[in-house]
């Protein structure tokens, strides 16, 4: 996703360009409202060789969308909402009957900068919808309806970041299988450094798919399977991550502004740091000690400014 602010309410499409997947919406015709709700993420390891069929590892953020839907007269309208995109329209239009519903979003994400904004309100949307029918959404329909947002927004996803947002917790995953839960043995700290300059993920994914580097996603893929391993064992994972930072430079998707965030946050102690997400702009994460984290992120906000976060998952 791009871009952020306060908009002008998006109207629904009477005609919606984006065909309906899954269970056809049920109106209650009741008043009231539904409310979904469901976390960003963060991606270990994994991203851009993912969409190829390699293993990746990601988590869920403490970082919420929250979606509610009430019934309104009229055309279907998106009345207030923390995430701007030209895309929501469409991508909502997948769950939303045109005529009667509106639509209030709030998030705590960030949005394109490789946090799971787009994923985390796709589940959020679908949750709300199915409580609109009176219903608690499956995985199974989080993950079928969310693809479909993810879709409008991404092009070719490889669904990893709404089957996290999904899920919650570790997960490994591998596009067409479902994913499974990751055992992590000793806790995981990592500061999010977020650089501010969204990226366009479909552009980045384009644009690996026209490079074809493909012994670097070979390689990513190796050090997913890895890391997963050393996750099990509780050992560290430092060297992997900067590693991957380095494949992902070579495959064409980091800047010289994640490149330096990487290398001022290894320099402050971080076991390892790479950007996280599609690239070309967003995050850098780096992985953190209670000892080495308060001069971890010193070193990042001297970049970043307050744009730094810190995510814990595993132990
Ligand atoms: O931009 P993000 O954080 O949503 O990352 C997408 C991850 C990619 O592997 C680049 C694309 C995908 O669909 O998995």
């Amino acid at each position: 996703m791009s871009g952020a602010g306060r908009p002008p309410p998006v109207r629904f499409p009477r005609d919606p360009a984006v065909s309906r997947t899954g269970p056809v919406a049920v109106p209650t015709g009741g008043p009231g409202t539904h409310e979904g709700r469901a976390p960003g993420k963060v991606i270990l390891v994994g991203e851009h060789a993912v969409v190829y069929g390699y293993r990746a590892i990601a988590a869920a953020v403490d970082l919420f969308t929250t979606v509610r839907l009430h019934e309104r007269p009229g055309r279907s309208e998106v009345e207030d909402t923390d995430i701007w995109d030209a895309r929501l329209a469409d991508a909502l239009a997948t769950l939303v009957p045109p005529e009667g519903v509106g639509v209030s979003i709030s998030s705590d994400l960030p949005t394109g900068c490789g946090m799971g904004s787009s994923a985390a309100l796709a589940v959020a949307a679908v949750r709300a919808a199915a409580r609109r029918e009176g219903r608690v959404a499956s995985f199974e329909e989080c993950f079928e309806r969310g693809m479909a947002i993810e879709r409008v927004f991404h092009g070719n996803p490889s669904g990893l970041d709404h089957t996290v947002s999904a899920m919650g917790g570790a997960v490994i995953y591998r596009r067409g299988e479902r994913a499974t839960p990751l055992r992590v043995a000793t806790p995981i700290r990592l500061v999010v450094a977020n650089t501010g300059a969204p990226g366009d993920t479909a552009e980045m994914v384009a644009g690996v798919r026209d490079r074809k580097p493909e012994v670097e996603l070979l390689r990513i893929g190796a050090l997913s399977e890895m890391v997963a391993a050393r996750l099990a064992l509780g050992r560290s994972v430092g060297p992997f991550l900067h590693e991957a930072h380095w494949l992902l430079r070579r495959i064409g998707v980091s800047t010289r502004e994640l490149d330096e965030l990487c290398r001022a946050m290894e320099a402050a102690g971080a076991e390892g740091a790479k950007l996280a997400g599609a690239g070309g702009g967003g995050i850098a994460i780096a992985l953190v000690t209670p000892e080495t984290e308060d001069a971890v992120r010193h070193a990042a906000s001297r970049l970043v400014d307050d744009r730094v976060y810190a995510v814990s998952f595993g132990g």
